[in-house]
């Protein structure tokens, strides 16, 4: 089987890696017809304050609230009370503030959209950062244990505390697949279609692998961003999608 341009569209996140309002705006213009959501990171959120959600939201796109929150789980579902009210279409925390935590955003998001009358975000977590080594991740976080054992067993909490995916590595899909089941998100980076640059990215798949591989949406940056025609990136990239066999 294999995705219609509108379902394969849906998959596609921006990453609006940019310092300014101006320019994460002017990506939002030409982008929002082409693609599903745009993330917004802690570099663009905290420059520009929240309202950028609601500029986003006011051009046509959806936004993707990626502030990985990680704190006492009262504070974290409060904070998601927040997000959720701005109507984000996805956010994040980390895995690692524990079940209580997970659980709590989970709650917190749901009764707040129920309350609302609006679309409940998707609430998922981040596992393990991509940047750390395995050897960081014993001596420094003092986890003995291989990191994609560990990534499973959060996604596993994630899930069981009523959240609706994680973030993940493109290398990391199929076993999160595997052992989540279908009806869980996988959000993944790391994403190269042939012609672009890896730039700093090392364990990396296209568009079409990654589809394949059972990736829910694709957090594309540059591979869109820094080309000179981005529309066209965009296209391109959906057309992978849809060469997809799923
Ligand atoms: O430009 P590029 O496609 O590499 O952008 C990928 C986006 O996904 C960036 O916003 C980056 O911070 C994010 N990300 C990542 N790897 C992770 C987690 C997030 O590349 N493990």
């Amino acid at each position: 089987m294999s995705l219609t341009e509108a379902q394969a569209k849906e998959k596609v996140i921006v990453a609006l890696d940019v310092p300014t309002r101006a320019e994460a705006l002017d990506l939002v213009e030409r982008l929002y017809n082409e693609v599903g959501a745009f993330k917004i990171g802690m570099q663009l959120y905290n420059a520009e304050g929240p309202d950028i959600v609601r500029d986003i939201q006011a051009r046509g796109g959806k936004v993707f609230v990626d502030l990985k929150f990680h704190d006492i789980p009262n504070t974290v579902a409060e904070a998601t009370r927040v997000i959720t009210r701005r109507r984000a279409a996805i956010m994040t925390l980390h895995a690692g503030g524990g079940l209580k935590m997970l659980s709590a955003a989970a709650a917190s998001a749901r009764e707040t959209a129920e309350a609302m009358g609006v679309e409940k975000p998707l609430v998922v977590a981040v596992t393990v950062l991509t940047s750390i080594s395995q050897q960081e991740f014993e001596e420094e976080i003092g986890i003995k244990r291989p990191i994609a054992e560990q990534v499973i067993t959060w996604a596993k909490m994630a899930q069981q505390a009523g959240l609706d995916g994680v973030v993940a590595s493109p290398k990391e899909i199929a076993d999160i697949r595997k052992a989540c089941g279908n009806d869980f998100a996988i959000i993944t980076p790391g994403i190269r279609p042939l012609w672009a640059a890896a730039n700093d990215q090392s364990r990396i798949m296209t568009p079409k692998e990654a589809v394949e591989a059972g990736a829910t949406y694709l957090v594309i940056g540059r591979p869109i961003t820094a080309q000179e025609n981005q529309v066209e990136a965009a296209r391109k990239i959906v057309a992978e999608i849809m060469e997809a066999n799923i």
